[in-house]
């Protein structure tokens, strides 16, 4: 158990990206679960849910690419042995603490998600929780995570997308474009940070869009869920069986 040092590939965006959670990480836990009112965490069992069935197979294995502090790694392992992996070091010493704490046995990998140091198709389940916007290329991150699963195997991206319900659309849009920003700043001390959550929000696919990438990718039986009227989504895609 513990960080496994690997080498990270960095470019412009990448480094930038690492950087600045590298700078807020001491805050990241507190904030994620104050900004969302704690709804963050119910988001992340509703994503364990949907792929318990293949963590409950037999040598089952699980990888959780940009675990950040590791929560989703965490709930993982308690179904199956977990592998969670992010190019940030200060993230990853924060969540191997909790894995600590919890006496739990999770493995944390320091690697880039576009470039993962594994084999085709060694998992059952590959998730990434808000980490996909992060990346340099989101559909190269969809690729990268089709080639890890088995056949049969089952991806889950969570991420923040686009409520629909009209006046309530446009009351999240005002506190997460103007408020949110204010309150990450106060606390993280980062100016920087929290422009960024909703700029990327923003410039990411929506909800539609994303099962079309997901789809272009290869997965098959692409679906999504949205989470607390499309603030956030689950979407949940399926590598094809080998047998035709
Ligand atoms: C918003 S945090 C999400 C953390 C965690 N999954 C959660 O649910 O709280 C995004 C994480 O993605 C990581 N990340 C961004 N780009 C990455 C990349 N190319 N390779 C690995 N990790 C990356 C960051 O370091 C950060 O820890």
């Amino acid at each position: 158990m513990g960080i496994q040092p690997t080498s990270v590939g960095v470019n412009d965006k990448a480094a930038r990206i690492r950087s600045m959670f590298a700078e807020i990480a001491p805050r990241y836990d507190f904030l994620n679960h104050a900004l969302s009112l704690n709804i963050d965490r119910r988001w992340r069992r509703f994503l364990v849910n949907k792929v318990a069935d293949r963590l409950r197979r037999p040598g089952a294995i699980a990888l959780d690419l940009c675990c950040g502090t590791a929560d989703l790694s965490l709930k993982l392992s308690a179904l199956a042995p977990t592998i969670g992996l992010d190019y940030c070091h200060p993230m990853l010493e924060l969540g191997a603490k909790k894995i600590r704490r919890e006496r739990r046995s999770a493995e944390l990998v320091e690697a880039d998600a576009l470039n993962v140091p594994f084999a085709d198709g060694m998992f059952d389940v590959v998730t990434i929780a808000f980490g996909l916007r992060n990346l340099e290329e989101p559909e190269a991150g969809l690729r990268e995570i089709y080639r890890l699963l088995r056949p049969e195997g089952r991806a889950a991206v969570l991420e923040f997308s686009r409520p629909k319900i009209p006046i309530f659309r446009d009351l999240y849009h005002l506190y997460f474009t103007r408020l949110l920003p204010r309150i990450g700043k106060a606390i993280s001390g980062s100016s920087y940070a929290y422009q960024y959550l909703p700029d990327s929000v923003l410039a990411f696919p929506d909800q539609r869009e994303l099962v079309s990438l997901m789809q272009a990718v290869g997965f098959s039986d692409v679906r999504y869920y949205n989470l607390f009227g499309g603030v956030a989504s689950l979407h949940i895609g399926d590598r094809q069986s080998d047998k035709l």
